[in-house]
């Protein structure tokens, strides 16, 4: 997926964003896999995309083809010690899909930013020089409502919570969504949980129609139409560095995270 390690600013100037945090402490339940081909099905819808990988495991970095060994730059470094984030950022094969990689140097990030200056926002302040290159931002958050998450509540508008239609699936959810008010009270007060993806859906386990029903009866018209199944198909393709739009692009995985795309584009 790798091609140039050069981002330049070009189009879209004074372009604002969707800026979508992809969280839930849960591990996982399906966040990066989503961040990723949500991602790259909206980047074939001909938006911009940028991807940030805020994960110290860098499974969204590896899971597009990009080996952490060879990231330079990454979210730490600029984050903590503020290189241009311009630097950092990698076009990929994929037209309109670019990264801002992890290393696994980020997990002393979450230790280094208690005593940081401003450090609930050290993201946004970041990213502040690319924006307006970009439509839509993901960021894939680590499993965790340390500081990294709260940075990626900070900057985005938005957070899509991916649930995973099995047991204990809404165990830990009212922890993320006091999290989200209080960032909302004190930081952010835009942002707002617009977004819920029921994901892993098996259709010959009631256990995954109990969950979608009871999500669906407490999160309303915010629970996307679009449920992602359970698929091979989908956890094969980040060991070929590869979103599902380009690692197999009729299986139901991928039909799944396009139409899922057109809904979170309200098209
Ligand atoms: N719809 C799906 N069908 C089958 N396997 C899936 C599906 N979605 C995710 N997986 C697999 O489940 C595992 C966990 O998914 P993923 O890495 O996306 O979760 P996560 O929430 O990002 O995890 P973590 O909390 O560790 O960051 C991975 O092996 C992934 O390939
Ligand atoms: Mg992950």
């Amino acid at each position: 997926m790798l091609t140039t390690n050069s981002f330049e600013e070009q189009e879209n100037p004074k372009n604002s964003p969707r800026i979508i945090a992809v969280a839930n402490q849960k591990g996982g339940v399906g966040k990066t896999t989503t961040t990723i081909n949500l991602g790259a099905a909206i980047a074939e819808r001909g938006r911009k995309v940028l991807i940030v990988d805020l994960d110290p495991q860098s499974n969204a970095t590896t899971g597009l083809g990009v080996s952490a060994g060879d990231v330079n730059i990454s979210t730490y470094q600029v984050i903590i010690q503020e290189n241009k984030v311009s630097d950092a950022i990698i076009s990929l094969e994929a037209e309109n899909l670019h990264l801002l990689p992890s290393s696994l140097e980020l997990a002393g990030a979450e230790v280094e930013l208690v005593t940081a200056f401003s450090r609930e926002q050290r993201l946004s302040k970041a990213l502040d020089e690319v924006v307006e290159a970009f439509d839509y931002i993901f960021i894939d958050c680590p499993p965790a409502l340390g500081l990294l998450t709260i940075n990626a509540l900070c900057f985005a508008q938005e957070v899509l919570v991916p649930i995973q239609c099995e047991y204990y699936a809404l165990e830990g959810l009212g922890q993320l969504v006091g999290n989200v008010d209080l960032v909302r009270a004190n930081l952010n007060p835009d942002l707002e949980i617009s977004k819920i993806v029921l994901v892993m859906y098996d259709s010959r386990t009631k256990i995954s129609k109990q969950v979608a029903d009871e999500v669906r009866e407490h999160f309303g018209d915010r629970v996307c139409e679009q449920i992602v199944p359970r698929s091979v198909r989908l956890s094969e393709a980040p060991s070929y560095g590869q979103p599902i739009t380009i690692f197999d692009p009729t299986s139901t995985g991928a039909v799944a995270y396009r139409e899922l795309a057109k809904e979170v584009l309200n098209e």
